[in-house]
């Protein structure tokens, strides 16, 4: 009995134990190690999540910056700088529709796919600190590198799997 207990304890510390190690083994490879520990650890459905359990998570909040930066980048524009701004708008929403497909090929599709378009997400949205350079604005600078740090992980995801 004794033993019986010690061993299913000794199983659950494992089974933690691994679950721990999977998010920190993912998000020691992203660009962000710190935001992607924060990210997929404040949400209650990574616990017992797999990779491709991960994965969604990282897209749906991925998706989320992206819409915030588009958001940021609506409200930072002006007479001066609104073609690039378009610009910025459209990529962004490019990068949730590579996302949208991302999650789509996460589920038993193609592996190699699923890397483009992860990768192919993650330009879209540095296309909008390109076309800026130095004159981006802080905020929209800011929101740019959130959404990317976002997505780096799903890139970590894609390569692993
Ligand atoms: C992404 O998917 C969501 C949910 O299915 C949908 O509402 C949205 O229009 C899609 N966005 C793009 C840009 O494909």
């Amino acid at each position: 009995m004794v033993s019986l207990i010690l061993s299913a304890s000794l199983s659950l510390t494992f089974l933690y134990t691994c679950q721990a190690d999977l998010i920190g083994d993912v998000c020691s490879k992203a660009a962000n190690p710190s935001l992607c520990n924060n990210i997929l650890r404040s949400d209650p459905r990574s616990k017992g999540a797999n990779l491709r359990g991960l994965g969604q998570i990282i897209i749906e909040k991925a998706k989320a910056t992206d819409n915030n930066a588009i958001n940021v980048a609506n409200s930072v524009k002006n007479a001066g700088n609104k073609d690039i701004i378009d610009t910025c708008i459209e990529t962004f929403g490019d990068s949730i529709s590579n996302l949208n497909e991302s999650s789509r090929l996460l589920n038993g599709g193609d592996i190699d796919a699923l890397k483009a378009r992860a990768s192919a997400a993650l330009t879209d949205v540095s296309t909008c600190d390109d076309e800026f350079g130095d004159d981006e604005p802080p905020k929209l600078a800011e929101a740019s590198r959130t959404a990317q740090d976002t997505i780096s992980p799903l890139l970590v995801v894609a390569n692993s799997l």
